[in-house]
C-alpha cells in the first residue's frame, strides 16, 4: 500500500459520523497532468487544396495534428488506467470538470470525498458512456425516464433512478435507494469513461464549497496534490452543472436541481414538469422552515466567494441605481469591491473588479462565465460583491440558483 493510499484510508476511517465533512487530505499525491486538447480538433477538416506548395505545408500540418491526436489518445488511455486502478482523475464534461472514480470501489469513492472535503451524506452522480451500462446500475426505467434519455442523452441531464443493489459502492448513493446517472456530451469524457470500462462516479472537481471548475486550472487550484490526475480538455461549454430530475410513473418530471437542460426543454418531452418545493422556497424569502431538498446537495452553501455577496433583483434602472450607491458606500467603508453585471450595465459601475456576464438576454454566456467570475472575486481579494439578478426563465433558473447559493440567499429586491 502506498503512503498516499494509507493516508486516504486513515482519513476515511476518521469519518465515523454520518453527515460530517470528511477531513480533506493534505496535498501529498503526485497529480498527473494530461493535456488532451488535441482531441477537440475536428478531424479531417481543412481548406480545399489546389496549389502544390500549399498541399505540402497542409500535409505536414495534418501530420502534426494527427500525431498530437495520437499522443492525446495515449494520454486518455493512461488516465483511464488510473481510474481502473482505483485512483481519482479529474476530467472535462460539457458542464463543469468532474472528479472521477470507479463507482464500484468504496476505496476509490472515499478518495473523492476526502480530496474534496465533501460531506458524506451528499451522493454522487454516476457517469456512463453507453446506454448498455444503465441496466447494470438501475432496476427500472419508466417511460418518462426513457423519453428524457432519448431526448437529452448524451447531455447535461441527470436522472435519479432506483439503484440495483450492489451495483455501486453505498458511498456513491449515500445510503439512498436511488442512484443519479448521466451520460455527458463531451469528446473527452465519453472516450475516457468508455476506456475506463466502469461506471464513473464524479462530483464537480472543486474543493467542497468552492465554485465548480470550468477550466483545468481551476481544478489545479483546488485539488493539485490531492488527486491522481487531471485531464485538460480546455474550457467546458455550458458552465453550470447538469439538471437533476426524477421522473414519476405518472409522467411527472420533478427538477431537483436546475441546470444545463431547462424546464422549458423538459416540458417539450414530459407530460408535466414540477420543481422540488424546496427549490421554490429559495430566493423568495424562504426560511429554515422550508422543506428539505430531495437532492441532498442542494441544502449546502456552495460556490461562495470569500467576500460578502448579495444579489440585486428588480427593474434594470433600479438595480443599476442601487448597485452604484452600494458600491460607492462600500468603497467609502474601505471595502475591496467587485460587481458581476450584465453587459448592459457593466461599464457604468465603479468597483475594484467588474465582471461582465454577457448580455442579459443571452444567458448561455452568463452560465459559462459565472463560476470563473466568482473565483476571480477571491483572486482579487474582494470583500464586498454585488451581483445583478437575471431572469429565472430558461437557463436563468440555473444561473439564479447558483448565484443565490453563492450569496447564502442574500437577495435584495428593489423597485
Ligand atoms: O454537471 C454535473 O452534474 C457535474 C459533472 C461533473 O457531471 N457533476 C456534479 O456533481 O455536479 P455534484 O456531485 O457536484 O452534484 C450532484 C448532485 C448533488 O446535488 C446531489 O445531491 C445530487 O446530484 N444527487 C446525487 N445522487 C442523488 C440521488 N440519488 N437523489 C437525489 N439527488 C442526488
Ligand atoms: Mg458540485
Amino acid at each position: 500500500m502506498t503512503r498516499e493510499r494509507e493516508k486516504l484510508q486513515y482519513t476515511s476511517l476518521e469519518d465515523k459520523h454520518h453527515n460530517r465533512a470528511v477531513e480533506p487530505v493534505k496535498g501529498e499525491q503526485n497529480t498527473a497532468y494530461w493535456d488532451v486538447k488535441a482531441l477537440l480538433n475536428e478531424q479531417g477538416e481543412g481548406e480545399t487544396i489546389n496549389v502544390h506548395v500549399q498541399e505540402t505545408s497542409l500535409d505536414s500540418r495534418a501530420k502534426k495534428e494527427s500525431a498530437a491526436r495520437e499522443a492525446a489518445l495515449a494520454d486518455l488511455q493512461a488516465a483511464a488506467a488510473c481510474l481502473r486502478q482505483g485512483k481519482t482523475v479529474a476530467f472535462p464534461t460539457e458542464t463543469v470538470y468532474g472528479l472521477g472514480a470507479d463507482a464500484r470501489s468504496t476505496e476509490a469513492v472515499e478518495a473523492v470525498f476526502a480530496a474534496k472535503g465533501r460531506p458524506s451524506d451528499n451522493p454522487l452522480i454516476v457517469h456512463i458512456a453507453h446506454r448498455d451500462q444503465l441496466h447494470e446500475l438501475v432496476t427500472e426505467v419508466n417511460a418518462a425516464a426513457e423519453a428524457l434519455m432519448a431526448a437529452f442523452w448524451p447531455g447535461p441531464l441527470t436522472l435519479v433512478l432506483p439503484v440495483r443493489p450492489g451495483a455501486v459502492s453505498p458511498r456513491v448513493t449515500a445510503g439512498l435507494d436511488t442512484v443519479a446517472v448521466r451520460m455527458p456530451d463531451h469528446p473527452v469524457a465519453l472516450p475516457l469513461i468508455a476506456a475506463a470500462a466502469c461506471p464513473v462516479a464524479a462530483p464537480s472537481a472543486n474543493r467542497s464549497g468552492r465554485p465548480s471548475p470550468t477550466l483545468a486550472a481551476h481544478v489545479r487550484e483546488d485539488l493539485d496534490g490531492r488527486i491522481g490526475g487531471i485531464v485538460d480538455g480546455g474550457p467546458t461549454g455550458v458552465g453550470v452543472e447538469s439538471t437533476v430530475v426524477q421522473a414519476g410513473d405518472d409522467g411527472t418530471v420533478t427538477i431537483l436541481r436546475p441546470g444545463g437542460i431547462t424546464a422549458e426543454q423538459l416540458s417539450a418531452v414530459a407530460a408535466r414538469v414540477a420543481t422540488d418545493p424546496a427549490l421554490l422556497a429559495e430566493g423568495s424569502g424562504g426560511d429554515s422552515a422550508s422543506p428539505a431538498p430531495r437532492s441532498p446537495g442542494m441544502k449546502y452553501t456552495h460556490y461562495a466567494p470569500a467576500g460578502a455577496l448579495c444579489v440585486v433583483e428588480g427593474p434594470p434602472a433600479a438595480v443599476a441605481a442601487w448597485t452604484r450607491a452600494a458600491l460607492a458606500e462600500a468603497a467609502q467603508r474601505g471595502e475591496r469591491t467587485a460587481v458581476l453585471a450584465f453587459a448592459e450595465h457593466a461599464e457604468q459601475y465603479r468597483a475594484d473588479a467588474v465582471f461582465s456576464l454577457g448580455n442579459a438576454s443571452e444567458l448561455q454566456e452568463a452560465a459559462r462565465r459565472l463560476y470563473a467570475a466568482l473565483r476571480s472575486c477571491d483572486e482579487q481579494g474582494a470583500t464586498y460583491i454585488v451581483a445583478e439578478a437575471c431572469s429565472r426563465e430558461g437557463l436563468g433558473a440555473a444561473v439564479m440558483n447558483r448565484l443565490l447559493k453563492a450569496a447564502g440567499n442574500q437577495l435584495i429586491q428593489v423597485d
